[in-house]
């Protein structure tokens, strides 16, 4: 199947979703579950680096440039009611289930205030929660 990826004990799948591109499970994944991790290249913020929307900061000087291929943890949006978190220990970042995600759902987490006001406030958030405000 096109965009499908099995990672470790899961298959995901990216399509497309209320913003862009999303990632979604093809089965079950247990609340607490460690579904893949948010890879790239690591770079610092003296770098001068471009600042794009799949960079991922890891503290206040180091960050993940997500923007490679082999990442596809870099399509998962961002929800004000996620599914999921992301941490990890210095320097990485995983991607945990913080309920039971059924087959055929999206992955989202929270992608915190300072990227939520920089990059998703400007223009609105559209995830379920955001949404359902609306109508
Ligand atoms: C890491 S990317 C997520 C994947 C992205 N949808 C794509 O197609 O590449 C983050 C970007 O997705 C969009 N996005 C993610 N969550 C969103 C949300 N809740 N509301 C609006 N835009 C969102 C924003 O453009 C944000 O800068
Ligand atoms: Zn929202």
């Amino acid at each position: 199947m096109k965009n499908k990826f099995v990672v470790g004990n899961f298959a995901l799948k990216v399509r497309k979703s209320f913003a862009g591109k999303g990632l979604f499970t093809l089965g079950f994944i247990p609340k607490g579950s460690c579904i893949l991790e948010y890879t790239g290249k690591m770079v610092e913020e003296k770098d001068h680096y471009k600042d794009t929307k799949y960079l991922f900061w890891t503290d206040k000087k180091t960050m993940i440039d997500g923007n490679v291929p082999s990442n596809i943890a870099r399509f998962i949006n961002h929800s004000c009611r996620p599914n999921c978190e992301a941490d990890g220990p210095k320097g990485r970042v995983y991607i945990i289930s913080t309920k039971v995600i059924k087959p055929s759902e999206e992955l989202t987490y929270d992608y915190g205030r300072e990227y939520f006001n920089k990059h998703i406030k400007p223009k609105g958030c559209r995830c379920i929660k955001c949404k359902s405000k609306l109508s």
